[in-house]
Protein backbone atom coordinates (compact mmCIF):
# COMPACT_ATOMS: atom_id res chain seq x y z
CA UNK A 1 0.00 0.00 0.00
CA UNK A 2 2.97 2.15 0.79
CA UNK A 3 6.30 1.82 0.16
CA UNK A 4 9.19 4.51 0.83
CA UNK A 5 12.53 4.27 -0.46
CA UNK A 6 15.68 5.91 0.39
CA UNK A 7 13.50 9.36 1.43
CA UNK A 8 15.89 12.07 2.27
CA UNK A 9 14.69 15.44 4.13
CA UNK A 10 14.64 17.81 6.56
CA UNK A 11 14.15 21.04 7.90
CA UNK A 12 16.08 23.84 5.79
CA UNK A 13 19.58 22.82 5.48
CA UNK A 14 19.30 20.44 8.78
CA UNK A 15 19.03 16.66 6.86
CA UNK A 16 17.03 14.33 9.25
CA UNK A 17 16.08 11.76 7.70
CA UNK A 18 18.99 10.20 5.57
CA UNK A 19 17.38 7.81 3.22
CA UNK A 20 14.40 6.12 4.97
CA UNK A 21 13.30 2.88 3.23
CA UNK A 22 9.86 1.28 4.39
CA UNK A 23 6.96 -0.49 3.34
CA UNK A 24 3.62 -1.04 4.57
CA UNK A 25 1.64 -3.79 3.76
CA UNK A 26 -2.55 -3.34 2.83
CA UNK A 27 -4.31 -4.46 5.91
CA UNK A 28 -1.84 -4.35 8.57
CA UNK A 29 -0.57 -2.07 11.53
CA UNK A 30 3.37 -0.82 10.84
CA UNK A 31 5.19 0.18 14.33
CA UNK A 32 7.06 3.40 13.44
CA UNK A 33 9.73 3.05 16.23
CA UNK A 34 13.04 4.72 17.70
CA UNK A 35 14.17 7.28 20.54
CA UNK A 36 13.70 11.08 20.54
CA UNK A 37 13.98 13.54 18.09
CA UNK A 38 15.21 10.33 15.76
CA UNK A 39 12.36 11.83 12.70
CA UNK A 40 9.85 9.73 13.57
CA UNK A 41 7.70 12.63 13.01
CA UNK A 42 9.56 14.08 10.51
CA UNK A 43 9.16 11.14 8.27
CA UNK A 44 5.22 11.39 8.95
CA UNK A 45 5.04 14.96 7.44
CA UNK A 46 6.98 13.89 4.62
CA UNK A 47 4.64 11.17 3.69
CA UNK A 48 1.70 13.32 4.36
CA UNK A 49 3.16 16.24 2.60
CA UNK A 50 3.51 18.53 5.14
CA UNK A 51 7.08 18.39 4.31
CA UNK A 52 8.26 17.34 0.68
CA UNK A 53 11.17 14.94 0.69
CA UNK A 54 14.87 16.42 -0.95
CA UNK A 55 15.22 13.15 -2.70
CA UNK A 56 13.71 9.03 -2.63
CA UNK A 57 10.45 8.13 -3.54
CA UNK A 58 7.05 7.27 -1.77
CA UNK A 59 4.43 5.70 -3.56
CA UNK A 60 1.16 5.05 -2.20
CA UNK A 61 -1.76 2.70 -3.83
CA UNK A 62 0.46 2.82 -7.07
CA UNK A 63 1.11 6.06 -7.15
CA UNK A 64 4.25 8.76 -6.82
CA UNK A 65 2.89 10.88 -4.01
CA UNK A 66 6.75 12.47 -3.27
CA UNK A 67 6.37 16.42 -3.72
CA UNK A 68 2.56 15.66 -3.27
CA UNK A 69 0.72 18.86 -1.57
CA UNK A 70 -1.02 17.83 1.51
CA UNK A 71 -4.78 17.62 0.55
CA UNK A 72 -3.87 15.87 -2.52
CA UNK A 73 -3.06 13.21 -0.82
CA UNK A 74 -5.36 13.29 1.72
CA UNK A 75 -7.96 12.75 -1.36
CA UNK A 76 -6.25 10.05 -2.54
CA UNK A 77 -6.83 7.73 0.75
CA UNK A 78 -3.78 8.86 2.73
CA UNK A 79 -4.30 10.68 6.24
CA UNK A 80 -1.93 12.15 8.91
CA UNK A 81 -3.46 11.82 12.31
CA UNK A 82 -2.13 14.69 14.53
CA UNK A 83 -2.08 15.01 18.09
CA UNK A 84 -4.58 15.58 20.60
CA UNK A 85 -3.65 19.13 21.76
CA UNK A 86 -4.12 20.46 17.73
CA UNK A 87 -7.36 20.52 17.87
CA UNK A 88 -9.14 23.52 18.21
CA UNK A 89 -10.67 24.23 21.49
CA UNK A 90 -13.47 26.90 20.89
CA UNK A 91 -14.99 24.92 18.61
CA UNK A 92 -17.19 22.09 19.50
CA UNK A 93 -16.23 18.30 19.26
CA UNK A 94 -18.62 17.95 16.11
CA UNK A 95 -16.84 21.27 14.17
CA UNK A 96 -13.49 19.74 14.82
CA UNK A 97 -14.72 16.51 13.55
CA UNK A 98 -16.31 17.91 10.28
CA UNK A 99 -12.79 19.70 9.47
CA UNK A 100 -11.42 16.39 8.65
CA UNK A 101 -14.09 16.02 6.46
CA UNK A 102 -13.22 19.13 4.28
CA UNK A 103 -12.09 17.29 1.34
CA UNK A 104 -15.03 15.79 1.30
CA UNK A 105 -17.73 17.40 -1.16
CA UNK A 106 -21.08 15.54 -0.54
CA UNK A 107 -23.12 15.57 3.12
CA UNK A 108 -23.89 11.66 2.93
CA UNK A 109 -19.97 11.04 3.47
CA UNK A 110 -20.09 13.28 5.89
CA UNK A 111 -22.87 11.56 7.01
CA UNK A 112 -20.90 8.33 7.29
CA UNK A 113 -17.68 10.02 8.86
CA UNK A 114 -19.36 10.90 11.81
CA UNK A 115 -21.32 7.75 12.14
CA UNK A 116 -18.24 6.03 11.97
CA UNK A 117 -16.49 8.52 14.74
CA UNK A 118 -18.80 8.19 17.10
CA UNK A 119 -19.27 4.02 16.11
CA UNK A 120 -15.53 3.81 17.72
CA UNK A 121 -15.95 7.35 19.74
CA UNK A 122 -19.08 7.14 22.29
CA UNK A 123 -17.90 9.25 24.38
CA UNK A 124 -17.10 11.95 21.74
CA UNK A 125 -20.79 11.44 20.42
CA UNK A 126 -22.21 12.32 23.77
CA UNK A 127 -20.29 15.44 23.78
CA UNK A 128 -20.77 16.21 20.44
CA UNK A 129 -22.01 19.85 21.41
CA UNK A 130 -18.85 20.31 23.50
CA UNK A 131 -16.26 22.76 22.94
CA UNK A 132 -13.12 20.94 22.60
CA UNK A 133 -11.87 22.77 25.25
CA UNK A 134 -13.19 20.75 28.25
CA UNK A 135 -12.09 17.08 27.08
CA UNK A 136 -9.47 15.07 28.63
CA UNK A 137 -6.18 14.21 27.30
CA UNK A 138 -7.15 11.32 26.34
CA UNK A 139 -11.07 12.32 24.42
CA UNK A 140 -9.09 14.44 22.75
CA UNK A 141 -6.34 11.85 21.34
CA UNK A 142 -10.26 10.04 19.99
CA UNK A 143 -11.10 13.04 18.72
CA UNK A 144 -8.13 13.85 16.41
CA UNK A 145 -8.53 9.90 15.55
CA UNK A 146 -11.65 10.52 14.58
CA UNK A 147 -10.96 13.37 12.43
CA UNK A 148 -8.71 11.69 10.52
CA UNK A 149 -11.51 9.11 10.00
CA UNK A 150 -13.91 11.81 8.41
CA UNK A 151 -12.18 11.85 4.78
CA UNK A 152 -12.68 8.12 4.72
CA UNK A 153 -9.07 7.50 3.89
CA UNK A 154 -7.34 4.52 2.94
CA UNK A 155 -3.96 4.24 5.48
CA UNK A 156 -3.46 6.64 8.38
CA UNK A 157 -0.32 7.89 9.75
CA UNK A 158 -0.53 8.04 14.20
CA UNK A 159 2.26 9.82 15.50
CA UNK A 160 2.11 8.52 19.58
CA UNK A 161 -1.52 8.35 20.10
CA UNK A 162 -1.11 6.86 23.15
CA UNK A 163 1.26 9.91 24.15
CA UNK A 164 0.46 10.75 27.88
CA UNK A 165 -2.82 9.17 28.37
CA UNK A 166 -3.37 6.88 31.84
CA UNK A 167 -2.67 2.97 31.43
CA UNK A 168 -6.48 2.14 31.23
CA UNK A 169 -6.46 4.68 28.23
CA UNK A 170 -3.82 3.46 26.58
CA UNK A 171 -5.50 0.41 26.59
CA UNK A 172 -8.99 1.41 25.46
CA UNK A 173 -6.49 3.58 22.46
CA UNK A 174 -4.47 0.60 21.54
CA UNK A 175 -8.19 -1.66 21.01
CA UNK A 176 -9.92 0.69 19.13
CA UNK A 177 -6.79 1.25 16.89
CA UNK A 178 -6.95 -2.27 16.48
CA UNK A 179 -10.60 -2.66 15.75
CA UNK A 180 -10.52 -0.01 13.02
CA UNK A 181 -7.54 -2.00 11.36
CA UNK A 182 -9.63 -5.00 11.26
CA UNK A 183 -12.53 -2.92 9.79
CA UNK A 184 -10.09 -2.85 6.47
CA UNK A 185 -7.61 0.44 7.84
CA UNK A 186 -3.98 0.35 7.14
CA UNK A 187 -2.08 1.90 9.54
CA UNK A 188 1.64 3.16 10.53
CA UNK A 189 2.03 4.49 13.87
CA UNK A 190 4.62 5.68 15.64
CA UNK A 191 4.84 5.26 18.95
CA UNK A 192 6.70 5.67 22.79
CA UNK A 193 5.24 2.62 24.12
CA UNK A 194 7.31 0.05 22.20
CA UNK A 195 6.09 -2.83 23.94
CA UNK A 196 2.52 -2.30 23.05
CA UNK A 197 2.58 -0.96 19.80
CA UNK A 198 4.88 -4.37 18.61
CA UNK A 199 2.03 -6.06 20.35
CA UNK A 200 -0.51 -4.62 18.27
CA UNK A 201 1.66 -4.31 15.25
CA UNK A 202 2.07 -6.99 12.82
CA UNK A 203 5.68 -5.13 11.68
CA UNK A 204 8.41 -2.41 13.39
CA UNK A 205 11.22 -0.58 11.82
CA UNK A 206 13.49 1.16 14.27
CA UNK A 207 14.97 4.49 12.98
CA UNK A 208 18.33 5.77 14.20
CA UNK A 209 20.50 8.05 12.82
CA UNK A 210 17.86 9.11 10.04
CA UNK A 211 18.35 5.73 8.86
CA UNK A 212 16.02 2.32 9.51
CA UNK A 213 18.17 0.41 11.69
CA UNK A 214 16.21 -2.29 12.19
CA UNK A 215 13.29 -4.23 11.03
CA UNK A 216 11.37 -7.19 11.49
CA UNK A 217 7.83 -9.20 12.19
CA UNK A 218 6.60 -7.21 15.30
CA UNK A 219 6.39 -10.76 17.26
CA UNK A 220 10.34 -11.46 16.68
CA UNK A 221 11.13 -8.01 17.38
CA UNK A 222 9.44 -7.79 20.75
CA UNK A 223 12.18 -10.43 21.75
CA UNK A 224 14.83 -9.25 19.83
CA UNK A 225 17.83 -8.06 22.04
CA UNK A 226 18.96 -4.95 20.24
CA UNK A 227 14.73 -3.80 20.52
CA UNK A 228 14.59 -4.94 23.96
CA UNK A 229 17.81 -3.88 25.42
CA UNK A 230 17.52 -0.33 23.76
CA UNK A 231 13.38 0.48 24.18
CA UNK A 232 11.92 -1.92 26.53
CA UNK A 233 13.92 -1.65 29.41
CA UNK A 234 15.17 -5.79 29.59
CA UNK A 235 11.35 -6.46 29.65
CA UNK A 236 9.41 -8.77 27.87
CA UNK A 237 6.04 -8.53 26.34
CA UNK A 238 3.37 -9.86 29.53
CA UNK A 239 1.11 -12.23 27.74
CA UNK A 240 -1.68 -10.64 29.59
CA UNK A 241 -1.07 -7.46 27.82
CA UNK A 242 -1.61 -9.42 24.63
CA UNK A 243 -4.44 -10.88 25.90
CA UNK A 244 -6.34 -7.64 26.84
CA UNK A 245 -5.57 -6.31 23.03
N1 LIG B 1 10.05 22.35 12.53
C1 LIG B 1 11.33 21.99 12.74
N2 LIG B 1 12.36 22.79 12.37
C2 LIG B 1 13.63 22.42 12.57
N3 LIG B 1 14.01 21.26 13.13
C3 LIG B 1 13.04 20.43 13.54
C4 LIG B 1 11.65 20.74 13.36
N4 LIG B 1 10.91 19.72 13.86
C5 LIG B 1 11.80 18.81 14.32
N5 LIG B 1 13.08 19.23 14.12
C6 LIG B 1 14.30 18.48 14.48
O1 LIG B 1 14.33 17.29 13.71
C7 LIG B 1 14.82 16.19 14.48
C8 LIG B 1 13.82 15.06 14.41
O2 LIG B 1 12.61 15.49 15.03
P1 LIG B 1 11.30 14.59 15.05
O3 LIG B 1 11.07 14.05 13.69
O4 LIG B 1 10.24 15.39 15.65
O5 LIG B 1 11.76 13.41 16.00
P2 LIG B 1 10.88 12.26 16.71
O6 LIG B 1 9.47 12.39 16.26
O7 LIG B 1 11.52 10.97 16.31
O8 LIG B 1 11.04 12.48 18.19
C9 LIG B 1 15.07 16.73 15.87
O9 LIG B 1 16.45 16.99 16.00
C10 LIG B 1 14.27 18.01 15.91
O10 LIG B 1 14.90 18.95 16.76
MG1 LIG C 1 7.74 12.82 17.29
Amino acid sequence: MLTTTDVVGGYGSVQILNGVSLKVVRGQIVALLGGNGTGKSTMLKVLSGLIKPWRGSIVFDGERIDGMRPDRIVRRGLVQVTQGKEAYPAMTVEENLLLGAHVCTDRAARARGLARAYEYFPILKERRRQLSGTLSGGQLQMLCIGRGLMSEPKMMLLDEPSAALAPQLVLDIFRTIGRICRDGMTLLMVEQNVRMALLLAEYGYVIKDGVIHLEGPAEKMINDDAVRLSYLGGTVAGRDEKMAL
